[in-house]
């Protein structure tokens, strides 16, 4: 094993510097990451589906709308989607994952929803006008760059009908420590991250002056190929985030904690949700 490279790779990554694999549209992992997403008891890759029923009602609930064009940006398999298009909505749901949106187009032929899935990007996503309710769900506003966030505020701000809603939920300051994922090792036989047998090293930092935190993964196959994985997560404080909401010209800013009621890191005070509107 070439320890010399391990070593190179497993020192603290530059600010923002990028893996040399990508985990989300991997077609092995992303498989991996369906079956995380549609198990109904944790909060991995999704949260529990009692979470997401009661944060759905909370969504609906803030925006005193009936029959609303909702756009879930980042939707995953579906699971607001459907959620909301029982409920009467016309959905719009983009992920850049080909199984998950494969998962969610057959799940709503099943169940006879209308819901409109396009495999996108959502920073090359260009509507106009079409919304009342844009939301991104599950901390993927902290994993944008910021000039991917900046992108992305404008065109949410751009697909939003006037008086439309904005809502999202953001990684905020509280317990930073518990945040920042323990250094650790894994051996497995076939696992998350291969269909062959791999060692998998995960460390977390802190950059205190981006106000960002990386969860850095390498993962050694059996012949000895390296793959490394780098996902930033930004935290935000309120008085960070409200200008830079208003400076792309959403008003009426609204913040929540304790949205969902435990107290781990992605739930309870850990996280804020924000609620802004186009005027
Ligand atoms: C943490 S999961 C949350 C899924 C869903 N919102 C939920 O809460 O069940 C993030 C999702 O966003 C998708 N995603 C991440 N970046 C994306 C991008 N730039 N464009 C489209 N989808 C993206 C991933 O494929 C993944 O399904």
């Amino acid at each position: 094993m070439n320890i010399e490279l391990i070593t190179k790779l497993a020192s603290k990554p530059q600010l923002y510097e990028k893996g040399n694999s990508v985990m989300w549209t991997d077609p092995y992992i992303s498989k991996q990451l369906l079956e995380l997403h549609i198990n109904p008891n944790h909060d991995i890759a999704s949260r529990s589906h009692e979470k997401i029923k009661n944060l759905a009602e909370w969504i609906l609930g803030n925006t005193g709308k009936e029959r609303m064009n909702i756009l879930d940006l980042g939707c995953g398999p579906g699971l607001y989607a459907e959620l909301l298009a029982q409920k009467g909505h016309s959905v719009t749901a983009i992920d850049f994952s080909e199984s998950s949106i494969q998962y969610a187009i057959s799940q709503a032929k099943e169940k006879q929803l209308k819901i409109e899935y396009m495999v996108q990007n959502y920073l090359d996503m260009n509507f106009e006008g079409q919304f009342d309710l844009v939301m991104l769900i599950y901390l993927d506003f902290c994993a944008l760059l910021p000039d991917e966030r900046d992108k992305v505020l404008e065109k949410i701000y751009k697909a939003l009908k006037k008086g439309g809603l904005f809502i999202c939920d953001v990684v905020n300051e509280k317990n930073l420590d518990k945040k920042i994922i323990a250094q650790s090792w894994e051996v497995q036989k076939t696992g998350f991250w291969k269909n062959t047998p791999y060692i998998a090293l995960a460390n977390g930092h802190h950059y205190p002056e981006a106000k960002v935190l990386a969860n850095h993964h390498i993962v050694i196959g059996e012949k000895e190929e390296v793959s490394t994985y780098i996902f930033w997560n930004h935290y935000y404080k309120k008085e960070e985030l409200v200008p830079i909401l208003k400076q792309k010209g959403f008003t009426d800013i609204k913040t929540y904690e304790n949205v969902l009621p435990d107290s781990d890191c992605w739930n309870g005070e850990n996280v804020t949700f924000y609620r802004s509107k186009k005027e």
